[in-house]
């Protein structure tokens, strides 16, 4: 019997990631480089990998001409380390640096992105991976990363600058017209007959809700949000993905040298358009039948004791065709007019939330006891959808409608659709002030933003 090798020691991996202008080839060569903003001069960021238990050491300098501060989105990082500008810390200068440094408690696909002024610095280009692997990863013959990004961009691919823009804010948020993987306006991604993909799929787009069918392949869902699933394949096919979700995917190549396949993201079946072709390439890799695919061990998650479980509602208003709708704004109550005047639009709990330096000062959405259960009964009154976030968390998705789920995955960003509600379980971990808002950017910028208070 072979033995076991044995476990790598925890390492601290350094490094240096400087927010600055840059340059981009996101679509093809018939058009100019777009101006972007860039982590390392490239956009995604470069992709920060280790494994868990691994800790990471980063500097971030702000080489932009405003300020910025840096999430990384799922770690469960300590509070200090979340980068909520005036919340967890100061914003980074123009200039400056700061240096952020945790350890990766939870196996699994992350992102990284700025809290500030977000809906403008994410979109034109601050946003990267960053993969925590398993102890013990599981056999594939490829491990790939598809960083999904949405652009708006001219005929001349310049970013417009209607960023923040109260038709985006009070609609569905920033939809673009360009979709890249991994930064560029893909054609073709290449397969060999016979292979095993893990893809990991992370929205980093501001409002892009995606719905992949990867035609003539069957992918299996192991992971949502970084934390493992049973195997399973998605409903109807459809990989869904809102903002900032991910999911792990197994994809097999069951198909012939030289297929072309498709993959389609039919999220609006009136606008459904093709991301890429799956493009077998070369000899196969090997001949025999796939096994079952891969599980991946859980993260240790604390588990909510439901019973013990304080409740707490939590409603989402506002937006256009959202029915009569009053809110508070800095201690004043306002009529969707008056609020709108003031680039405001939704609200949770009836309280529209100002910038974050404001916000840091407001009054939290609800105060938990560190270690103690809470439920969160959250409704969307409102006609749209919105992906649901909570910082430094992972929560249960126990009940849909009222009903309890079957399956009860752990997620940090859920999807919520129109008037739909949802029932979220989780434990209270580090105190501080945690963010909870929703990661469509226009709306998170427009009030739909909130924090959690940890004691
Ligand atoms: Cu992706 Cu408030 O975060
Ligand atoms: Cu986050
Ligand atoms: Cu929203």
């Amino acid at each position: 019997m072979a033995s076991l090798p044995a476990r790598a020691a925890p390492r601290l991996h350094e490094l240096k990631l400087v927010a600055a202008p840059a340059q981009a080839k996101l679509v093809g060569e018939k058009f100019p480089s777009t101006d972007v903003w860039a982590f390392n001069g490239a956009v995604p960021g470069p992709t920060i990998r280790a494994r868990v238990g691994d800790k990471l050491r980063i500097t971030v300098e702000n080489k932009l001409a405003e300020e910025t501060a840096v999430h990384w989105h799922g770690i469960r990082v300590p509070n200090a380390m979340d980068g909520v500008p005036y919340l967890t810390q100061k914003p980074i200068a123009p200039g400056a640096s700061f240096v952020y440094e945790f350890a990766l408690p939870d196996a699994g696909s992350y992102w990284y992105h700025p809290h500030h002024r977000s809906f403008e610095q994410v979109p034109r280009g601050l946003h990267g991976a960053l993969i925590v692997e398993e102890a013990e990863p599981p056999k594939v013959d490829r491990d790939e990363v598809w960083v999904l990004a949405d652009w708006r961009l001219d005929d001349q691919a310049k970013l417009t600058a209607d960023f923040g823009n109260f038709r985006d804010m009070s609609h569905d948020g920033r939809l673009g017209n360009t979709v890249t993987i991994n930064g560029s306006e893909a054609e073709e991604w290449r397969l060999r007959a016979g292979e095993r993909v893990r893809l990991r799929l992370i929205n980093a787009a501001s409002a892009r809700i995606f719905a992949l069918e990867f035609k003539d392949h069957k992918p299996v869902v192991i992971a949502l949000d970084g934390q493992a699933v049973e195997p399973r394949e998605p409903a109807g096919g459809r990989v869904v993905l809102s903002p900032a979700e991910r999911a792990d995917i197994i994809l097999d190549a069951v198909g012939k040298p030289g297929q072309r396949s498709s993959v389609i993201d039919a999220f609006d079946p009136r606008a459904a358009y093709r991301l890429v072709d799956l493009v077998y390439d070369g000899a196969p890799l090997r001949q025999a039948a796939f096994g079952p695919p891969p599980r991946l061990a859980a993260n240790a998650l604390p588990e909510p004791d439901l019973a013990q479980a304080e409740r707490f509602a939590v409603r989402f208003s506002g937006g256009m065709m959202g029915g009569p709708f009053e809110a508070v704004l800095d201690g004043t109550t306002l009529d969707p007019r008056a609020l709108a005047g003031r680039g405001k639009f939704w609200a949770i709990n009836g309280i529209v939330a100002g910038d974050h330096s404001a916000h840091a000062h407001g009054a939290p959405l609800l105060t938990l006891k560190r270690g103690t259960s809470a439920v969160l009964q959250i409704a969307n009154d409102t006609a749209w959808h919105h992906p649901v976030h909570l910082h430094g968390h992972f929560f249960r998705v126990i009940a849909e409608g009222g009903a309890a789920l079957k399956t009860q995955d752990w997620r940090d960003t859920v999807l919520m659709g129109p008037k739909e509600s949802m029932d979220i379980a989780l434990v209270a971990g580090e105190s501080g002030l945690w963010m909870f808002h929703c990661h469509i950017l226009d709306h998170q910028q427009g009030g739909m933003m909130a924090h959690i208070r940890v004691v």
